[in-house]
């Protein structure tokens, strides 16, 4: 129960009231407000919850190949969000609009059409095929199965992450986990290195020190059951979408105890990542967001997962890479993840030098500071 909780905890847009005739419909947890009711002018996103809010211009953003200046008015380094000066910004309400009257009469309320259906990062989609138009290859022929010969066995979800569980080093050496520390760098969308620790005690006590060389060292933690940030600019707590993103990566059992956190997970073929040959079970998590795993067919340890997150607008995507898999104390640890997003914020590289399981890690990292005495 703990583990789930955990993992709902994780979530960073809780799935909106959006009915399909696929999945049962998802509400927005009780406590979550809405966005017209914490931002001054919604016309047309009434009803998304407010944590939904940022993913969703980051995916308009990345949808037409823009930043938010191009429908949002910035003066003097200063944002104004509500003002509805720019034309293109009405022309988004028209377009959502849109969408959602196109789903709902068209697609049965599925989100099959978003921005990104249309638009493929450009601001005027095209209306034409492009011409000369490819040569179209014909299909290669199926391989067919002689008479005598098998098809080659493919292997359920359950062996794809019993062989992860294996690869990882075993159920006793997972089960023996109880704290992660972990050193190394963030490397921004930009380019730009900031020192980055993780300290973790399970599963879902968290202390992170990110360490800027412009805006100084920011720290942020959750106790299981308060969130904060310290930073130069003092001591805040941290709520919604920002304690959901620092809760989402990196939980100490979300990328090694995989199934609990599906309701449905089924074997979706062979791929490949670069030169690698994967495995991809597809699955649906258990707060409803669609999900694909990718398993090295050599090694069985998990070498990407893609996240999409429903939103009333569009799927929002998220994707991790898991690298250079390294032992530590009898259990294999990534030391590099690439973070993949609409956000440009979240997208990044973390390069871990020293990682250490099972060490003891002070309870108090984890709860909030003292407001520092004023003076
Ligand atoms: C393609 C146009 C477009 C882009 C790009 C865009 N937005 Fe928006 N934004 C809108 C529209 C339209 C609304 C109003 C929605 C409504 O009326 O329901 C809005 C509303 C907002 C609001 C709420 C303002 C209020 O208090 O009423 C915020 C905050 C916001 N956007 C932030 C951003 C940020 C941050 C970015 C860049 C990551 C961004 N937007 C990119 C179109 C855009
Ligand atoms: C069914 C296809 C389609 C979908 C879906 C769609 N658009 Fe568009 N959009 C267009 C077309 C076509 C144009 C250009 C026509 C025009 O300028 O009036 C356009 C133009 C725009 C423009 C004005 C661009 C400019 O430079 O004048 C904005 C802003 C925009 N779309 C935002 C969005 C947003 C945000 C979404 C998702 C909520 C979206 N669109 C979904 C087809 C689509």
């Amino acid at each position: 129960m703990v583990l789930f909780a955990a993992c709902v905890g994780l979530v960073a847009f809780a799935p909106v009231g959006q009915t399909s005739n696929q999945q049962p419909a998802a509400v927005a947890s009780p406590a979550e407000k809405t966005v017209e009711q914490t931002k001054k002018n919604i016309k047309v996103l009434s009803g998304l919850p407010d944590s939904q809010l940022i993913p969703v211009m980051n995916f308009m953003s990345a949808s037409l190949g823009v930043r938010c200046i191009y429908c949002h008015v910035n003066t003097e380094e200063k944002w104004d969000f509500v003002s509805d000066e720019k034309p293109e910004k009405n022309k988004a309400r028209e377009m959502i609009k849109m969408v959602l009257a196109i789903n709902k009469d068209t697609f049965r309320g599925n989100t099959e059409v978003s921005c990104y259906t249309c638009h493929h990062g450009r601001t005027s989609p095209s209306n034409v095929p492009a011409l000369p138009i490819p040569e179209v290859t014909p299909r290669p022929a199926a391989a067919e199965t002689k008479p005598g010969e098998t098809k080659p066995a493919v292997p359920t979800a359950d062996q794809i992450l019993a062989k992860y569980t294996e690869a990882l080093g075993g159920s006793a050496a997972i089960d023996k986990l109880k704290t992660r520390s972990m050193k190394g760098d963030w490397v921004t969308s930009s380019g730009l290195t900031w020192g980055y620790e993780v300290y973790q005690s399970g599963p879902d006590k968290i202390h992170v020190v990110l360490n800027t060389p412009k805006q100084g060292v920011f720290e942020r933690g959750f106790n299981g059951s308060v969130g904060w940030e310290k930073s130069i600019h003092g001591l805040r707590a941290l709520e919604g979408q920002e304690l959901a993103v620092l809760r989402r990566y990196p939980d100490l059992f979300k990328d090694i105890k995989l199934k609990e956190q599906f309701s449905r997970l089924t074997f979706g073929g062979k791929d490949k990542i670069g030169d690698r040959e994967v495995y991809v079970l597809r699955g649906m998590t258990t707060d409803n967001r669609r999900e694909r795993l990718y398993f090295d067919t050599q090694t069985g340890l998990l070498v990407r997962r893609v996240t999409s997150s429903p939103t009333m607008i569009g799927l929002i995507p998220e994707q991790i890479d898991f690298e250079d898999y390294r032992n530590v104390d009898g259990l294999m640890v990534p030391f590099t993840l690439r973070i993949s997003s609409v956000d440009p914020n979240i997208s990044s590289t973390r390069k871990f030098t020293e990682i250490k399981l099972n060490v003891p890690i002070d309870e108090t990292k984890f709860n909030k500071p003292p407001a520092p005495s004023t003076p």
